[in-house]
């Protein structure tokens, strides 16, 4: 059995999406695998009910709690690294998880560790991006599923979702119309890994 492990900071809407196109399609059968755990850096985090109600298991790993560490962010990716380790996956996929990882975590999943961001890589990278890409004029914007390395929001493009930016567009509105794309995109880019 092939297994996944996601990880969320909020909402949890890709990781959601994704679960049911699993349940929906049963990739336990087709493809052998299954959402074994969804782990989150923050014990509020919407998502983790929503998983809880499919049967999957969850964890908290609170990044705040290392913060006097002399070196919080490895002792964080550590921790995280040992709580996702006892799932043995073969693909973690980040969902909105909103954390920097050190280059040693991204290095021990090297080749199955993938993420989405909501911009058209490789323009903006980092935050904000809805609002920066209307703020530059783009009339198109969109979403990306990439491999990932080191250097954050870089790393081999999977999978690209466009939207057209309309005239009356804010964040929010471009957001919304984003992750709607996120949604079918993400799930479909992940069952094309397992599928290889
Ligand atoms: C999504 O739009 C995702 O692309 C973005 O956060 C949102 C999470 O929504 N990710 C990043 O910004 C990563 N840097 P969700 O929690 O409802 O899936």
């Amino acid at each position: 059995m092939k297994n996944i492990v996601i990880l969320i900071s909020g909402g949890g809407s890709n990781m959601a999406a994704i679960v049911r196109t699993a349940e929906r399609q049963n990739w336990a059968k087709r493809l052998n695998t299954r959402v074994s755990a969804v782990i989150s850096n923050k014990a509020d985090a919407e998502g983790l009910g929503l998983a809880k109600q499919h049967g999957i298991a969850t964890a908290v790993i609170d990044h705040k709690a290392f913060a006097s560490e002399p070196h919080p962010r490895e002792a964080f990716g550590a921790a995280l690294m040992t709580e996702i380790d006892h799932h043995q996956p073969h693909l973690v996929v980040l969902a909105g998880f909103m954390r920097i990882l050190t280059p040693g975590f991204v290095a021990h999943y090297e080749g199955r560790l993938i993420n989405i961001h909501p911009s058209l890589l490789p323009a903006f990278t980092g935050l904000n991006t809805h609002a920066r890409a209307i703020e530059a004029g783009c009339k198109f914007a969109g979403a990306t599923v990439h491999r990932v390395t080191a250097e954050l929001d870089h790393g081999e493009i999977l999978a690209q979702a466009v939207v057209p930016v309309l005239p009356d567009d804010t964040a929010d509105t471009l957001a919304a119309r984003v992750l709607t794309q996120e949604h079918l995109m993400y799930p479909k880019a992940v069952e094309e890994l397992l599928a290889k």
